[in-house]
């Protein structure tokens, strides 16, 4: 396993649209493994496999609490499946939008169909943190930042504020 170097916003990358994953091999799962590791290092709770450059639709993600076993989950070719119509407000941060935060809606529950690590095809209906993270996390499959969800006003100044640091650091 290895940690892998995370893209950050508004690298053009993130805006690709991923591919779907054609099987589920050792390969594959070495990419999940790396992923997971870069994801807790970070730390963060869910990545998406373009958030370190590979564009294939590829989710890892961990919502177990600070004193809960780790439960890792990852989500291979996941497609949303009738979400609701009752809508729920959390607040979001992304590793690819460091240290910014704001609050975004989402449909409050969902049933996702994905493959799992071992290529299974699994159905799960989530709703709370789970359904936020993974409607989050599927957005980035097609390009899309949590940021895109706010106002023009707020996105552009986040997206001013990391090309700014960006080009200290690169500076440095
Ligand atoms: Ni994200």
């Amino acid at each position: 396993m290895a940690i892998r170097p995370i893209v950050t916003a508004p690298d053009p990358r993130l805006r690709e649209i991923s591919k779907p994953v054609d099987r589920v091999d050792d390969e594959l799962r070495a990419l999940m493994d790396d992923m997971l590791e870069t994801m807790y290092d970070a730390p963060g709770i869910g990545l998406a496999a373009i958030q370190v450059g590979v564009p294939v639709r590829v989710i890892v993600m961990d919502l177990a609490g600070e004193d809960e076993e780790p439960l890792p989950r990852f989500f291979v070719n996941p497609e949303i499946l009738d979400p609701s119509e009752d809508m729920s407000i959390y607040e979001e941060g992304c590793l690819s939008v460091p240290d910014f935060f704001d609050e975004v809606e989402r449909p409050a529950q969902c049933r996702i169909k994905f493959l799992d690590y071992d290529g299974k095809e699994q159905i799960l209906d989530a709703k709370g943190m789970l359904a936020t993270c993974i409607q989050h996390e599927m957005d980035h499959l097609e390009g899309v930042l949590f940021i895109d969800h706010l106002s023009r006003l707020k996105r552009e100044r986040v997206l001013k504020k990391l090309k700014k640091e960006q080009r200290l650091a690169a500076a440095e």
